[in-house]
């Protein structure tokens, strides 16, 4: 059997959850769209179920794929809805949806449900991606407001660049949220974190808070907080050397042939590749653990396959495991040699099958 396996320890996203729920010190929306970010979303909202005060996806597929699994908490849909035809399954599912555009609105005035919806209204900030632009958002929270069909509404907003702590976006972000809050009643919930707007800016913890890459234990803050220390990592991403070869200086290592020893070298072939999820251009030098000690990448990703370097590593023959990210190899790391990000690493996994610990 092929090596490669991404092993979920569902124990550290419950305490990840617990950490990120504690930490904004109101509810928590468990973001668990794009499979949970590569960590199998049925799995992971199962682990939540009962705790989670919700869940957020990206699309009403990812919704309906959590209720089919028996999961009753609710679940916002982080895009709205994407034609108004989605509403009656969004109602029949008793599903709740982000209002991030004017027609949206008027889709919701039309449909006219039996039940009432709960809706997220969002404001556009500065992210400039989603959202009501300032000047059209109190006019759609009262419209809304004004319709029997709409049950609990939350306004949220989202941030840009919560990641970076020495930047004074996210504050005038935060400046343009409270202007509007100041238009809605007293007492309107309000959601705008992130993990990052979580981790790194008080201010932004609000009723609800909407943590996603930090429940799965990584981050990418660009200065240590110490609101990060606590969180666990959810994923170790492990295959083996499957072949060693020794080789003098001077030759080249892989595809293309741009990697060329420049010692004699011990090189390992291990089962990974760019058709796992792996960054095919991720340069040499990009760390990886053999035996649990560090090494790096040697020559060029291939599909299915990489190499590493095992001059150091004398012990480490075929079979010796490799961790490619994990406990010990933090992913936000490798996607940081890789030029990647860990949001992209943990997401863009592909054809590695699952195994699951914890979560009982
Ligand atoms: C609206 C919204 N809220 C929350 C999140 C979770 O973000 P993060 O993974 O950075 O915590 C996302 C993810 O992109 C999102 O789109």
């Amino acid at each position: 059997m092929r090596p490669a396996r991404a092993l979920i320890d569902l124990d550290a996203v419950v305490h990840n959850y617990r950490h990120a729920r504690r930490l904004g010190g109101g509810r928590a929306l468990a973001v668990v769209k794009a499979d949970a970010y590569g960590h199998g979303a049925v799995a992971c909202a199962r682990a939540l179920d009962g705790e989670a005060d919700g869940f957020g996806v990206a699309c009403i597929e990812e919704a309906l794929e959590l209720r089919e699994a028996g999961v009753c908490a609710p679940i916002l849909l982080l895009e709205g809805f994407f034609e108004a035809a989605e509403l009656a399954l969004i109602e029949r599912h008793d599903l709740w949806t982000v209002v991030a555009s004017p027609w949206q609105v008027e889709a919701l005035e039309r449909h006219r449900p039996a039940k009432p919806l709960d809706a997220w209204v969002k404001l556009d900030t500065g992210m400039h991606r989603l959202g009501l632009a300032p000047a059209e958002f109190e006019d759609a929270w009262r419209r809304l407001r004004a319709l029997d069909g709409i049950g609990g509404m939350v306004a949220m907003t989202h941030f840009a660049r919560a990641d970076e702590l020495g930047q004074a976006r996210t504050g005038e972000q935060l400046d343009a949220f409270d202007q509007a809050l100041a238009a809605l009643p007293a007492g309107t919930p309000a959601s705008a974190a992130n993990s990052a707007g979580l981790l790194a800016w008080p201010r932004a913890r609000r009723e609800w808070v909407r943590p996603g890459l930090m429940l799965y234990g990584t981050h990418m803050l660009d200065a240590p907080r110490a609101e990060a220390d606590a969180l666990r990592p959810a994923m170790r991403l492990e295959s083996a050397v499957i072949a060693v070869r020794e080789l003098a200086a001077g030759e080249p290592i892989g595809y293309g042939g741009g990697f060329v020893t420049g010692r004699p070298t011990r090189v390992g072939v291990v089962a990974m590749g760019y058709a796992d999820g792996y960054v095919q251009y991720a340069p040499a030098g990009t760390p990886a653990l053999v035996d649990g000690r560090r090494t790096g990448l040697v020559g060029r990703v291939s599909m299915d396959m990489l190499t590493i370097d095992l001059t150091d590593h004398p012990q480490a023959g075929v079979g010796a495991k490799v961790e490619l990210w994990g406990p010990g190899l933090p992913v936000a790391e490798v996607a940081s040699s890789a030029g990647s990000s860990p949001y992209r690493l943990l997401s863009g996994l592909k054809r590695v099958p699952r195994e699951y610990s914890g979560g009982a």
